[in-house]
């Protein structure tokens, strides 16, 4: 996974909680570069899974809530780095309506070696939108954490259910999105 995921990651922890914590996360997770990442390197998701399991058990919250909660974060620090993907988005389902269409092959076009996930769109598009989650990296947390975060920059009244679809658990999940029903 890319290293930008990972630096933002570090930032996160250690403005939330401290950099003495993330550093005891480092030692205990031990990855092979010793917590040495790089926004453009290239690294093993899982370090960061062994890392979020670490952070997890000195802050007494669940691997799933750290992991959505950074992918809240994620949004804004997105939204901040790369403003010119969110101009002329003009709601959440416009938005990420266009991940897999835009957003993410952009990404690419940036990092020729990210592997973002595939997201599949469906519902009317309206008062519905359903989004299935494909990944191996089993990420469907943090694709929430991403969502919520997007229905709350465009400031929306939108439910979210989830569904597990996969015969491997968490590499396929579909959410899907109704209006009025937060
Ligand atoms: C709200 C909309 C978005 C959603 C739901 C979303 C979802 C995700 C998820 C779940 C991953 C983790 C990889 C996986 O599960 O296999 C990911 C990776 C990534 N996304 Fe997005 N994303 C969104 C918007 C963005 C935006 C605006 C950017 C702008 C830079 C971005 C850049 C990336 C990058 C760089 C990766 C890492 C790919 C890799 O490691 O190879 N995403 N995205």
């Amino acid at each position: 996974m890319k290293g930008m995921v990972f630096t933002e990651f570090i930032d996160m922890v250690e403005a939330r909680y401290s950099p003495e914590l993330m550093d005891e996360v480092i030692e205990a997770a031990a990855p092979p570069n010793g917590g040495a990442y790089t926004a453009v390197g290239q690294y093993d998701h899982h370090e960061l899974v062994k890392m979020v399991v670490e952070l997890s058990a000195r802050t007494g919250k669940t691997v799933p809530e750290l992991v959505r909660t950074f992918g809240e974060y994620l949004f804004g620090r997105f939204h901040q780095g790369y403003g010119h993907l969110f101009s002329g988005m003009n709601d959440s389902f416009h938005m990420l309506s266009s991940i897999e269409s835009i957003i993410h092959p952009e990404v690419r076009k940036l990092y020729p070696d990210a592997r973002p996930p595939r997201f599949d769109i469906g519902g009317d598009g309206i008062n519905t939108l359903e989004m299935t989650y494909r990944s191996d990296r089993h990420f469907g947390d943090l694709a929430e954490g991403l969502i919520t975060a997007c229905i709350a920059h465009f400031n929306e009244n939108i439910g979210i259910r989830r569904e597990d679809i996969s015969d491997a658990p968490g590499s396929v999940i579909r959410f899907t999105l109704t209006r009025g029903t937060a």
